[in-house]
């Protein structure tokens, strides 16, 4: 009885099953609701037929539609004519039997089905804001007319997953199956039940209301979030038709605001956004054969900021992780620290005290390199200088047993030099987390030319374990990441040269999207770290650009916000930057001294400035074979930089301006600043070629 590839009808006595079968995760692709539809109109028309269950094969209900034909112009089935409709009008009673997920157009279907049951691992959701998008299959008019205005916004506005059980609670699922139940059985079972039940429940047929006030509220809720984007206001407006409008103009209304966003900027950003975060994981030149390492015995070096926060991240997804320090003082800070980082988000009522207690639980101090003999991955996170790495990673290789993984938290040394003072260099790599480490979604993973492929991929296959994305950065001086950003780094202090101020960088920068501006940020991480490394680069090269105004700040004991003074100045016990006529005493008289004449600047030159600097770099990185794609540096700015989402990452971005005018604009700063605007191999070729930064392709990955 198939009617199509992907959709199929199978009876089960007087039971009718319509299965979906389109791998992975059953999204509405080509032929899925074509297939539905038809199935179903074969199941009404059979008379041996008394009721329907519709399912997913393999390991998900729906995923939702295929995001892969958004924006391409895919022709869509008329409003009326839609699975939705179909199933709601359905003379027989579908059952949706719920397995893994059912986010977007899968929940859509499902609420246009009768009855709904789940198992309880399933989860349910309307996730369409997170790609600019609205739930367009008539989730804003149905989701509140069962959970209620309020609950519906906060679903639809947030994009969360549901779990089963929750649903249940909200009313969404009538039934939840015991653990271990079969779902295909269970539900088989509940149709026949159902079967001949008159009349059907359709969620269409119930009204909702909201209280006064409720949208305006939830306008002003989302606001920060939704800087400069559309889609969460519009999923908000799409509710609020629900409320004030019959069930067919409301769904009128959400295909009008569904269209205004399908193809907007930040839907297309977004879109980039989801599908680089998968991209990311894919390591091209690896055998296809090779699997990571499973590991249960991880232990981290060093108590001190990253080490801590290293640790929290095992133990926030549930590792027992040994620490590890140079003293028992040391040890003491650390978990000190580490105490009071989960004490601060138990007030803050991010986390359970309980669950505090038993995240601390995991984490276990040890006195020596003996208690970690066992482990089967160390994190060395000790400070940033060779000739104090290089003696731990020979003490742990002595320890380690044999096939144990050596890990580094380096953000910028040479990962070969350390691998090579071990017997075992092919067990080594680099795991560069982004501070605070239990935080920060990146994990850079860093790849010296002897590790193996089977290291590379537990070590990017650890990262996914601990809530990381990983993404591969070949060994090089900053490796891609801070490599790719360093530019703007110095860019936006050479800007003070030229008669910036770091409160107007920071303010163009926050309009952009980021969510706090460099200068600020430079505060919250202390101004001396970044002084060390500019002093081993300025060592090395010399030729190297230094930055007097930043180097003063250092010399005057202005460390940020540990001193109460950097950049900006602070109120003892307040965070807030505070522009300080102090520092642009600073700033004038070192650009006096410099002779650098004083100009004014506009928001879209100070912009640029900063973000085309580095995608020059990028483009070197690209060139040189330090990364496999140019998205794979969005999904590093994405996670490691607060890049803000809706905007792509930085070489999406950067094709929005268009890789030509990107292109003349640092051949012409190569004119008026000199070398180090010299315009990248890579950029030179695509602005003749006119390819997109996206479709660079690198040199092989070394
Ligand atoms: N469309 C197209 N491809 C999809 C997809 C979708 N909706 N959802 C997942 N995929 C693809 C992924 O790109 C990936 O492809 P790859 O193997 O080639 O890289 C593959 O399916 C597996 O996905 P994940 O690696 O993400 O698998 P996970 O198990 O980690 O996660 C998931 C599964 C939670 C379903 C996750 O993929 C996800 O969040 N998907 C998007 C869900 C979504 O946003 N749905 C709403 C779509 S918009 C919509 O429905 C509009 C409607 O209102 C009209």
């Amino acid at each position: 009885m198939s009617d199509s590839p992907v959709v199929r009808l199978e009876k089960d006595g007087d039971i009718g099953l319509i299965i979906i079968n389109y791998p992975p995760v059953n999204a509405l692709g080509p032929g899925v609701s074509e297939g539905i539809i038809e199935s179903l109109n074969t199941a009404n028309a059979d008379p041996s037929i008394k009721a329907l269950v519709l399912i997913g094969d393999g390991r998900s209900f729906i995923a939702g539609a295929d995001i892969r034909g958004f924006g391409t112009g895919r022709k869509h089935l008329p409003l009326g004519q839609r699975t939705y409709d179909a199933l709601d009008a359905s003379s027989k009673p579908v059952v949706a039997a719920i397995h893994g997920f059912a986010l977007g157009g899968g929940l859509e279907n499902a609420l246009a089905c009768h009855y709904r049951i789940a198992v309880p691992s399933a989860k349910l959701g309307l996730p369409e804001v997170l790609i600019g998008i609205l739930p367009g299959g008539g989730g804003t008019q149905r989701l509140p007319r069962i959970v209620g205005a309020q609950t519906a916004l906060d679903m639809i506005t947030s994009g969360r997953h549901v779990p089963a059980p929750e649903a249940a609670l909200l009313g969404i699922l009538d039934e939840v199956l015991p653990e271990g139940a079969d779902l295909r059985q269970s539900a088989v079972a509940f149709a026949r039940k159902i079967a001949g039940v008159t009349p059907l429940p359709r969620v269409r047929d119930k009204t909702v209301t909201a209280e006064p006030g409720v949208f305006e509220a939830m306008r002003k809720s989302v606001a920060r979030k939704a800087r400069n984007q559309k889609a969460p206001y519009h999923c908000i407006a799409a509710v609020e038709a629900a409320c004030n409008l019959p069930f067919d103009e409301g769904i009128r209304r959400e295909a009008e605001l569904f269209a205004e966003l399908e193809s907007s900027d930040e839907a297309k950003a977004l879109r980039h956004a989801f599908f680089a975060e998968r991209e990311v994981a894919k390591l091209p030149d690896l055998p296809r054969n090779v699997v990571a390492h499973e590991f249960t015995a991880p232990a981290v070096i060093g108590a001190g900021t990253m080490g801590g926060g290293i640790a929290m991240a095992f133990a926030d997804f549930g590792f027992d992780v040994k620490i590890l320090d140079a003293t028992p003082e040391a040890l003491d800070r650390g978990m000190e620290r580490i105490r009071s980082n989960y004490a601060t988000s138990v007030k803050r009522g991010s986390l359970g005290a309980d669950e505090m207690q038993r995240r601390l639980a995991r984490i276990h101090p040890v006195g020596g390199y003996t208690d970690i003999a066992d482990s089967d991955v160390v994190i060395e996170a000790v400070f940033e200088r060779m000739d104090v790495k290089k003696p731990i990673f020979e003490k742990l290789d002595d320890i380690l047993k044999p096939g144990a993984f050596l890990f580094s938290n380096t953000s910028a040394l040479d990962m070969d030099e350390l691998a090579s003072v071990t017997k075992r260099p092919e067990y080594v790599a680099g795991t560069h987390f982004f501070s605070p480490a239990n935080v920060m979604k990146l994990l850079e993973v860093v790849r010296p030319s002897k590790a193996s492929p089977e290291t590379l991929m537990t070590a990017m296959a650890l990262g996914r374990r601990i809530g990381k994305i990983s993404a591969m950065a070949g060994n090089t001086d900053g490796f891609v990441a801070n490599r790719s950003r360093a530019p703007f780094n110095s860019e936006m202090v050479i800007l003070l040269e030229e008669g910036c101020l770091p409160e107007q960088v920071d303010r163009v920068m926050v309009d952009f999207g980021y969510p706090m501006g460099p200068f600020a940020v430079g505060d919250l991480a202390g101004l001396d770290i970044g002084a060390e490394g500019r002093r081993r680069r300025a060592l090395a090269n010399p030729n190297y650009r230094k930055l007097p105004i930043a180097d003063k700040l250092v010399e005057l004991g202005r460390y940020g916000q540990k001193t109460n003074a950097g950049w900006y100045r602070y109120d003892k016990g307040d965070r807030t930057p505070r522009p300080d006529p102090e520092v642009a005493a600073i700033i004038a008289s070192v650009a006096a001294e410099l002779g650098v004449p004083q100009r004014s600047f506009t928001d879209t030159e100070i912009l640029h400035r900063l973000l085309f600097a580095s995608v020059n770099e990028a483009c070197r990185i690209l060139e040189e074979g330090k990364a496999y794609r140019a998205s794979d540096i969005d999904v590093m700015w994405l996670h490691g930089f607060g890049f803000p989402r809706y905007r792509g990452g930085l070489m999406f971005w950067a094709d929005g301006i268009g890789v030509k005018n990107v292109h003349a604009q640092i051949a012409a700063w190569h004119q008026r600043y000199g070398e180090r605007w010299a315009p990248s191999l890579l950029l030179r070729t695509l602005s003749e070629t006119g390819t997109p930064f996206l479709e660079a392709k690198p040199a092989p990955f070394v």
